[in-house]
């Protein structure tokens, strides 16, 4: 056997490591594609989570707060403000647990961090409730560990 490297042996490794390396490709690209239909289909948009990622973004929440650990570090994490308020277990309580709090900010409780008050509508209100609840079903692999933030 020859020790150096035929030009056909090495045209070979080319294509046969291109065609193997494509494939391997068009495979993975497939499987993220069914992946990610899957999770959106499990946990779709709907137009009001949509709203309501608006509302978050016009009033610039994430200066505050952070959302699956990014934003600001001044007020808590919302990502799981669903769960906190028990969404999990009574729904309607926590969507108008969610809303009275917002509605009551700022508290004016002496030495607390405070949370403007933003004039929201009861559509802008449940649009953001809606986006809570959406956020907090993200399959984020239990992270935040902890329930309180
Ligand atoms: C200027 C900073 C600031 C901004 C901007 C802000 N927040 Fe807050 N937010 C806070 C603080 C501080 C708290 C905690 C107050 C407390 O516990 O008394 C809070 C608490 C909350 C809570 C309750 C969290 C919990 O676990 O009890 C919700 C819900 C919330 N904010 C939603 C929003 C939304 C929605 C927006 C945007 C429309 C927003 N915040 C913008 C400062 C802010």
């Amino acid at each position: 056997m020859s020790e150096t490297l035929t030009k056909a042996a090495a045209r070979n490794i080319f294509y046969g490591g291109t065609a193997f390396f494509f494939v391997v490709f068009v495979a993975l690209t497939a499987h993220s594609v069914t992946r990610a239909n899957a999770i959106a289909a499990a946990n779709p948009v709907t137009p009001s989570v949509a709203a309501g990622k608006h509302v978050w973004e016009k009033h610039s929440c994430i200066n505050c707060h952070t959302l699956i650990g990014e934003g600001a570090y001044y007020a808590p994490e919302l990502a799981n403000v669903w769960v906190r308020f028990g969404g999990k277990e009574d729904a309607n309580g926590a969507r108008e647990a969610l809303k009275a709090w917002m509605k009551g900010q700022p508290s004016g409780i002496e030495g607390r961090r405070q949370m403007p008050q933003f004039n929201l509508s009861e559509k802008e209100l449940d649009d953001l409730v809606e986006f809570f609840k959406w956020t907090s079903e993200i399959n984020t692999q239990n992270w935040p560990p902890k329930v309180s933030g």
